[in-house]
Parts: C-alpha cells; sequence; structure tokens
C-alpha cells in the first residue's frame, strides 16, 4: 500500500515516512504547500485543504501547541508564533507563570479511495523552563511530554512512540488497513 503525503515540512516527512513504514505503508513525498484558511480550529484548516486536494490516496497534517495558561495560544498560530517569537518568546510568556501545562495537537485529512477522513492526536504534556535537545524540531526543545522529564529534542525516540503525530498516524492506519481486507 502507498500513500503520498503533502507537505513542505521535510522533519515532518521525515518522522511519519518512518513510522509508517514500519507499519507496512510506504510513503512518497509531494513536497508541495497547500491554502490554510484562517480558522480558530485544525479540523477546519484541514478539511477545507483536503477536500480542495486532487491527488487520490493523499494526506496532509497539521499541528500546533496549545499552553493552557495562554487559553490554548498559539493553537493554530504556531506556525507564525515559531517564527516571530520562537522558543524564547514563547518562555518569555510564560515567565512568572505557574501552570505550564500544555499540548500538542496533529490533524490529519485523509483522501482514500475518494472518501475525506480526519484523524486527531493530542499529546499532554509541560512547557519546560528553558531550551533543551538538539533533536526533532520546532517547539521540540521546550515540550515535555507527561510522565517523563526529557523534552522531545532531549528524546527523539520516545517522541515517536507517543507524539500527537503518531496518535493520529496510528489512527489512520487502522482505517486505511481495514478499508484493504
Ligand atoms: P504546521 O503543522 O506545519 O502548521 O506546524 C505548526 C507549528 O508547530 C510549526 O511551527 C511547527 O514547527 C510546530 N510543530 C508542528 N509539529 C511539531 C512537533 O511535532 N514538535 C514541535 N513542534 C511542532
Amino acid at each position: 500500500m502507498k500513500l503520498y503525503f503533502i507537505t513542505s515540512n521535510r522533519n515532518k516527512y521525515e518522522e511519519v515516512k518512518n513510522f509508517l513504514e514500519r507499519h507496512g505503508i510506504k510513503v512518497e513525498w509531494i513536497n508541495q504547500r497547500y491554502v490554510e484558511i484562517q480558522a480558530e480550529n485544525l479540523e477546519d484548516v484541514v478539511r477545507y485543504a483536503i477536500e480542495r486536494i486532487n491527488v487520490e490516496n493523499s494526506f496532509i497534517e497539521d499541528s500546533g501547541l496549545f499552553i493552557k495558561a495562554l487559553n490554548g495560544f498559539p493553537g493554530v498560530y504556531s506556525s507564525y508564533v515559531y517564527k516571530t517569537l520562537g522558543l524564547n518568546g514563547i518562555l518569555k510568556l510564560l515567565e512568572g507563570i505557574e501552570n505550564r501545562e500544555a499540548y500538542f495537537v496533529s490533524v490529519i485529512g485523509l483522501k482514500y479511495k475518494s472518501d475525506v477522513k480526519i484523524f486527531k492526536g493530542i499529546v499532554e504534556g509541560y512547557i519546560s523552563k528553558e531550551i533543551r535537545g538538539s533533536k526533532g524540531f520546532g517547539f521540540d526543545p521546550i515540550f515535555i511530554p507527561k510522565g517523563y522529564d526529557k523534552t522531545f529534542a532531549e528524546d527523539y525516540e520516545l517522541k515517536n512512540r507517543i507524539s500527537h503525530r503518531v496518535k493520529a498516524l496510528e489512527k489512520m492506519i487502522k482505517y486505511v488497513k481495514l478499508l484493504e481486507e
């Protein structure tokens, strides 16, 4: 079985490809951007885009970091905030704030056998007090998953077992494998 992954983010592609190939699904990379509407949740962004993509057996993935003390910010604006405020900007916003709870959300939109399906994965955790680790990408160096004490950038193997993305991918795998039977 082969699926096309449409993304302009090489890190995401690598993560997704490694995980899916371990589950017997081949992945071909389409290095391309897609239209991202301004919406208040990732599901709407993903649904709008995947419904307009004319590639059979393809999927896209959109993700975000939601910080509880900031009422979910940066959320759907994660990419812009990463580029503008950066990791240090987020740490600054949380200076003096006790509650450091946050979660990552990953939403996948799949076009498979002409149907569109949405899959969502969440990983809960905390924003660290400082930037730690060099693996992964994006907000990984400041995110510590619940129940652990290392950031995703310090323990990338752990990330690839429990991340928001892996959880959404697991749901997608279950779905496509059921349809293959
Ligand atoms: P997008 O899904 O490409 O729009 O990503 C939104 C923002 O969240 C980007 O700045 C990414 O760097 C960041 N991001 C997405 N996924 C992850 C992840 O797995 N770890 C850390 N940051 C992420």
